[in-house]
């Protein structure tokens, strides 16, 4: 196959035409557990080059599926007497027509990847293009960032949200199902075919596209959410629109964070995978924080990890340069020489969450993300702003013993024994949340035990009476740090507070 891919995303002209393609494509089984049974046990999107041959292999039967997954998945050429196979509903015309597909001689080629991802097929540029003079409008694909800011995102019903800078379009169709409207904006026209073509092939329609510069296209207009995976990468390059912001330094970063304020309606929160730059001889997150000032908004800054510039230049330049191999060295040095000349010595990873919170003092969190993530975690983040303002509006020790407290059901409590002459002797017990954001830490076994009768109908305070009687301790000595200890207990998830009444159900997290 020697035919070169299309410039452009497939065009169909004909809306029917989307829908047969769709049609051929689930005909085929070509779903995201269907290709994951059919190759074996790996995520699809994490595909690469060193697993062609076991991939090879596993599809060489050439059916419909073995097809679709050569052509759109590892893209590959395949027969073109395959296509009838794989593509029964649409015309060959219609398919040739719509540059989806192009034949060269017996062979025949896709001209972009295909991604089947939870319910959803998602169409966006092989990465061949990266290697080609046209790289510049690269449309990305479902990357380690997409799933990462798409696992974090708070899925609450929401009127409308904004994706900013949607590429193919991955979180604006996300967040489609629970909003009653989405804009997805991107400065590259070709995303937007991109974005407005997996719109159509998963028969969305709530999702507008618009073209244009960060929040210029939406000027005047409010969010319940926002959602961004901007080109947060800190270089001075600006060969590609998906990765390279084109401002100096953080800068793309912190525009989004001082502007997005005013595109929020209340209570609405902007969450952004983020990188900063971090000053060399003081608290990380010193830096990051400013942003904040006078924005209206809280603002929890999760920090996934840091980098020294060597390291985080030469992950980038070997991520995005695949085959340039001659030119990595001289790139990272251009690299290091801007962070040189900039002054900066590290940089930051992580995840920004801005809830507008008007008309009263904001606070500003900012600390490691835990070290493991189970499943989504959307909730853990909203559970932990709400359970910010619960303990902002506690005033005294007194207050939050008259509180009634539910344990969250993802806690999980170990105990470690070591081996003694009278048998096994407890020397350390821990707390963990085996959902969301998976917080762990070592506990007393004493407020294990309180944590553990926190049913949301017993007050607080009776539980650290009982504790105290239990432990052979005043009361009045232990309220402090019991209360303490609890306050912590609650902002991390491992207690949630109950309703009202008293009854049983947690009210935060999961709700
Ligand atoms: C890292 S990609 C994220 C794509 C997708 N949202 C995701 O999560 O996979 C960043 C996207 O932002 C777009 N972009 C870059 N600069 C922009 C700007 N100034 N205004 C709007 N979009 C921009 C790029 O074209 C690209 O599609």
């Amino acid at each position: 196959m020697t035919g070169s891919p299309t410039s452009c995303p497939p065009v169909f002209r004909n809306p029917v035409d989307i829908r047969l393609l769709r049609q051929d494509f689930e005909n085929a089984g070509f779903t995201a557990q269907s290709v994951l049974q059919r190759i074996g046990q790996k995520e699809a999107h994490e595909i690469g080059s060193e697993d062609l041959p076991l991939l090879f292999a596993r599809t060489a039967a050439g059916d419909a599926l073995d097809t679709a997954i050569r052509l759109f998945l590892m893209s590959l050429p395949v027969s073109a007497e395959a296509l009838p196979r794989l593509f029964r509903s649409m015309e060959s015309e219609t398919l040739l027509e719509s540059g989806l597909v192009q034949i060269d001689g017996k062979e025949a080629a896709a001209a972009i990847k295909i991604l089947p991802f939870q319910d959803l097929l998602v169409a966006f540029d092989c990465r061949r293009r990266l290697q080609t003079a046209a790289a510049v409008d690269y449309v990305m694909g479902v990357s380690g960032s997409s799933l990462t800011l798409a696992n974090a995102t708070i899925r609450r019903p929401s009127g409308r949200t904004l994706d900013l800078g949607t590429g193919c379009g991955i979180q604006g169709m996300l967040a489609a199902a629970n909003s009653s409207q989405v804009v997805a904006i991107d400065r590259n026209p070709r995303a937007l075919e991109f974005g407005r073509l997996n719109a159509a092939l998963n028969n969305l329609c709530n999702i507008e596209f618009r073209l244009g510069d960060l929040f210029e296209p939406v000027e005047g207009e409010t969010f319940d959410s926002i959602v961004t995976n901007p080109p947060f990468v800190i270089s001075p390059e600006t060969r590609y629109i998906y990765r390279d912001g084109g401002m100096r330094g953080d800068e793309i970063c912190r525009r989004i964070v001082r502007e997005a304020p005013r595109f929020l309606s209340e209570g609405g929160f902007l969450q952004m995978l983020c990188n900063w730059i971090e000053p060399s001889e003081q608290d990380w997150s010193d830096g990051v924080r400013e942003w904040f000032d006078e924005t209206g908004c809280d603002a929890w800054v999760l920090r996934s990890h840091t980098q020294d510039v060597v390291a985080y230049a030469s992950k980038w330049v070997r991520h995005t340069e695949l085959r340039e191999t001659d030119s990595w060295i001289p790139r990272v040095e251009e690299w290091c020489s801007y962070y040189k000349a900039l002054g900066i010595e590290r940089i930051g990873s992580g995840l920004i969450n801005l809830r507008r919170s008007s008309g009263r003092p904001n606070w500003v969190l900012a600390d490691e993300a835990p070290a493991t993530v189970f499943g989504a975690c959307g909730d853990s983040i909203r559970g932990r702003f709400e359970a910010r303002d619960f303990l902002g509006s506690i005033s005294s020790d007194e207050e939050l013993l008259e509180r009634r407290f539910h344990v969250s059901p993802h806690a999980r409590f170990q105990s470690r024994s070591a081996p003694t002459p009278d048998g096994w002797q407890a020397e350390q017990a821990s707390l963990e949340l085996v959902h969301g954001l998976s917080y762990s830490g070592k506990v007393d076994i004493a407020i294990a035990n309180l944590v553990v009768h926190c049913n949301g109908e017993r007050r607080l305070g009776e539980l650290v009476n009982e504790m105290a009687q239990a432990v052979g301790a005043e009361r009045e000595k232990i309220i402090a740090p019991v209360c303490s200890i609890v306050r912590d207990l609650v902002d991390r998830g491992f207690l949630l507070l109950a309703s009202a009444e008293g009854h049983g159900r947690p009210r935060t997290h999961t709700d």
